[in-house]
């Protein structure tokens, strides 16, 4: 069997749902035992979303991306550097792996920047949003060598020293180019990608993406995801695939035997 170098991002309800996320820190503790490099990526929207609310704090997505005042990125970083992710290291350490938490701004993993969208005129500062811009990924080679899975919260710092929020799967797909990745995989409660009818897809073409999120086939949180898959595609990751969250044993299928419950992103139109 080869050994592959693999990101796993999770989303969705498999970050909350705690029988599920049992289910994943086991599947993920098997790929690692079976010799494969893995490094897990988390965001936790969900969890940041409701956080918020208890403090008052309103939320707004623009066009999938979390629009982050200073108060919003505070939050963002104790429950997604804090909470989701230490659980998920208990979760690991609960099937005897050893897992090292941490976030983009350790260890200069990812330098980021921040990101405006939208184009000249109507162009939109989403606060204190970033993309990653440098990625060193000396501190997930120390983890895994240590026998560690690192597992990383969606932060990354500024050449300012600034914390940014960044959204999950764009930082996902920036360690997938940095490390090389032969497989990337996306977690998430959608299952896959659906078409304009909700039924899923079991590939999309990557010159199919800026045509359905045009025709608002894909949207919210869909955007980013592909949109950053199509990213590494065009770079030196060998494959892309969004699964489900809660699918028994999706991954571990996915990953043993090819098979991909879910959609499988290619090159090409
Ligand atoms: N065409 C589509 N196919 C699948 N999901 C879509 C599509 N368009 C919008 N979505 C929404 O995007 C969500 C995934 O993005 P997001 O909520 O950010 O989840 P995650 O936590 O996995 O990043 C899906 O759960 C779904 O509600
Ligand atoms: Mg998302």
């Amino acid at each position: 069997m080869k050994k592959m170098k693999l990101v796993i991002k999770i989303g969705g309800h498999g970050a909350e749902d705690p029988k599920g996320r049992k289910d994943l820190a086991r599947q993920i503790a098997a790929l690692h035992k079976a010799g494969h490099s893995v490094v897990v990526v988390h965001g936790g929207g969900k969890i940041l979303t409701r956080t918020l609310e208890r403090m008052g704090i309103a939320t707004e997505f623009h066009q999938g991306l979390r629009v982050t005042d200073a108060a919003t990125r505070d939050v963002a970083m104790m429950v997604l550097a804090g909470l989701v992710n230490k659980q998920w290291v208990a979760e690991l350490e609960n099937m005897k792996q050893p897992a090292l938490g941490l976030c983009g701004g350790d260890g200069s993993l990812v330098r980021a920047r921040k990101l405006t969208v939208g184009k000249n005129g109507s162009k939109r500062d989403l606060g204190f949003v970033g993309r990653p811009h440098k990625v060193k990924t000396t501190v997930l080679d120390v983890a895994l060598r240590g026998g560690m899975i690192p597992v990383v919260a969606s932060l990354g710092v500024s050449a300012r020293g600034e914390f940014l929020n960044i959204n999950a799967d764009d930082l996902a797909a920036a360690l997938a180019v940095a490390l090389g990745a032969d497989r990337l995989l996306y977690l998430t409660e959608s299952g896959g990608v659906w078409d304009a009818e909700k039924k899923l897809l079991p590939v999309v073409r990557v010159g199919d993406i800026r045509r359905m999120i045009k025709e608002g086939v894909v949207r919210d949180g869909m955007i980013p995801k592909l949109l950053s898959c199509a990213r590494t595609l065009r770079q030196n990751v060998g494959e892309v695939d969004i699964l489900s969250t809660t699918v028994p044993n999706a991954l571990v299928s996915a990953i043993n035997k090819g098979k991909t419950a879910g959609t499988r992103i290619v090159k090409g139109s």
